[in-house]
């Protein structure tokens, strides 16, 4: 997804802007670009692909000096790739230039009013119209131009903008799309997140939707879009720029994937108390607040989904609440028949994406009670649910999540036994043996990785694979969906989850000599049914790799490759089942060379439908 940097200070921007974009490059992006105000107006540079074209361009041209620029990575949406489609855009005069994440909706409309009056466009992208816009805005004023141009615009931004007759301003606004403001002593900055200034700073503000904010090299000023001053309260980020780099490892998603343990323990331990009992801060519900609800609706996109699918069968089995699990593209658009008496559970790392954040806001005005379950502090879905709980996984870079994933997974254990408390649907010795067990998981995580080493070598057998097929039933089904889209993701080998028991409907046709399949086995009471359907696929011809627990010794006699790990409730075993998966996912990307923390054509926060 885009990602947005500016600066306005004391030392020269470009350095800045383009360590910035390098910070938000996990964001996913396929050009980039700066603009700085030098003496004679503002220079604009502008690279399709990796940042380093960027810097190579710069580099046989000049770099551009002056203290005052924006910069932005861009991921297209309204136009392919290309150098003329990379932000910033100029405006006609080149009095402006600007750099945007979001969608203008109205774009087409705007485009041809500003071409009948003799603007000329020189991308394809929405993000030129409010560029051209400011020309035809101007009134002498930078700030009630850029209002006056704002209220034009219907659809998603968040905006920085430069104007060469004010060669020490940069102004920003925002609708539905984040966007922080935060202060050094160098000066001060705008960024689409904090990980692009964590550098240079802690303090920031986060801007809501419909601020305007002035950024001087001394001085930030919030306003309205009215142009009334707004008193906003700076915020002390506490994530250090460690955490937020690589930490010795070679990918961000390996250190990720050993960061799991303790982002789990983080999680948990302000919501168990001291005597074992659930304590869920976010949450103001009452039992019988939880009693009244007829169904539980769990929305999400991605990862955060197949959290949602352990979900329904956890919440299901232990609180015997029904509950259906539906991607929030779909919930958006299916007039979701939810009321007052059902709750929706949104899922997501980042808290802005698009579609779960339209979810929420359909199951809102239908009446519904919503609870969020949020990595990122502040953002949208978190501000706009009745209830938040945060995962604290800190922040994840890899676009394809683990930690994240793993956080998620422990906080729908701990609403599952709430629940199934309040309805009364478990005993107390029940809840307590449970939490227990949830207790132990960052142990048993970490004896998994024990395993590396044997889940390497099996991944060696991977690199010239052509498609793999993850079996398991029940919650082996739910972590089957996350592992083959974790190999899909990062290796590019096509890789599909099915429920074992649908093999024979269809699937198994595909099934060759050569074709791999991974049997999840760890729901013990289908361990031997998974297995009779990795025998049929043997039999065929495929090869398979087996995951199960300690005591299922026999697998090893009857598959090809067998993973043990550690033995915990079977409601919890999701938790560790996915760790070998995540391992082997990323060994696999890694034997074929691919760009493991950029895959190709994904973002990490997507904020488009
Ligand atoms: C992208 C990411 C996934 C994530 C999904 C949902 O596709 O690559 O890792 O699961 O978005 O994102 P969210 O921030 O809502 O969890």
């Amino acid at each position: 997804m885009c990602g947005i940097i500016g600066f306005t200070g004391n030392t020269e921007a470009a350095p800045l802007l383009l360590d910035g974009l390098e910070k938000l490059e996990y964001r996913g992006y396929d050009s980039a670009g700066i603009a700085v105000i030098e003496n004679e107006g503002i220079n604009i540079i502008k690279s399709e692909g990796k940042i380093k074209n960027l810097r190579e361009k710069i580099a046989k041209s000049h770099t551009p000096k002056g203290f005052i620029g924006i910069g932005h990575t861009r991921w297209a949406t309204h136009g392919k790739p290309s150098d003329e489609n990379a932000h910033p855009h100029y405006s006609k005069s080149r009095r402006f230039a600007v750099v945007h994440n979001g969608i203008i909706e109205n774009f087409a409309e705007l485009k041809e009013e500003l071409v009948a009056k003799g603007y000329i466009f020189h991308s394809e992208t929405d993000t030129e119209v409010v560029a051209h816009l400011l020309d035809d805005c101007y009134d002498g004023d930078f700030f009630s131009t850029v209002i006056t141009m704002t209220k034009r615009l219907v659809g998603s931004y968040a905006l920085g903008i430069v104007c060469k007759d004010v060669p020490d301003k940069i102004i920003c606004v925002k609708k539905a799309n984040p966007l922080i403001v935060a202060v050094s002593d160098k000066g001060n900055f705008i960024a689409s997140d904090i990980t692009a200034v964590l550098a240079y700073t802690r303090d920031v503000y986060t801007m809501q939707d419909d601020e305007v904010a002035i950024l001087s090299e001394k001085s930030v000023e919030f306003f309205n879009l009215d142009g009334e001053p707004i008193n906003k309260e700076i915020e002390k980020v506490t994530w250090n720029v460690d955490a937020a780099s690589k930490g010795g490892y070679e990918h961000f998603m390996i250190k990720e994937i050993k960061e799991q343990p303790e982002a789990i323990r983080a999680t948990l331990s302000p919501r168990i108390t001291p005597e074992g009992k659930i304590n869920l801060d976010g949450i103001s519900l009452s039992d019988e607040q939880i009693r009244k609800f007829k169904r539980i609706y769990i929305t999400a996109c991605g990862s955060a989904y197949h959290v949602g699918v352990v979900g329904k069968y956890v919440i299901e089995q232990l609180a015997r609440i029904p509950v259906e699990v539906d991607l929030a593209s779909e919930f958006r658009y299916r007039y979701p028949l939810v009321d007052e008496d059902t709750l929706v559970i949104l899922i997501s790392q980042s808290g802005t994406t698009a579609d779960t954040l339209e979810a929420l806001r359909e199951a809102k005005r239908r009446g519904a009670r919503t609870l969020s379950i949020v990595n990122v502090v502040g953002s949208a879905i978190a501000t706009e649910s009745d209830d938040v709980l945060y995962t604290w996984a800190g922040p994840e870079i890899s676009v394809a999540t683990t930690k994240a994933y793993s956080t998620q997974l422990s906080l729908i254990y701990l609403i599952a036994i709430k629940f199934a408390l309040a309805t009364k649907a478990i005993t107390d010795s029940v809840a307590d043996e449970l939490i227990a067990e949830i207790l132990t998981l960052p142990e048993k995580i970490e004896q998994i990785f024990e395993l590396e080493e044997s889940i390497k070598r099996i991944s060696e057998r991977y690199t010239y694979l052509h498609h793999a097929y993850f079996i398991g039933r029940n919650l082996d089904y739910a972590v089957a969906l996350e592992a083959s889209l974790k190999l899909k993701e990062i290796s590019y080998i096509h890789s599909e989850a099915y429920a074992a028991g649908e093999l024979k409907h269809g699937t198994i046709s595909l099934i060759e000599p050569g074709t791999s399949v991974i049997a999840l086995c760890c729901t013990e009471r289908l361990v031997e049914k998974t297995i009779s359907n990795a025998k049929e696929v043997m039999a065929r011809g495929a090869e398979v790799l087996c995951v199960t627990t300690e005591d299922n010794r026999s697998c090893a006699n009857i598959c090809d490759y067998t993973i043990y790990i550690p033995k915990t409730h079977p409601l919890l075993m999701p938790s560790l089942e996915v760790v070998p998966l995540q391992l082997l996912g990323y060994y696999t990307a890694k034997s074929r060379k691919c760009d493991i923390d950029q895959p190709r054509n994904l973002a990490k926060s997507v904020t488009v439908e």
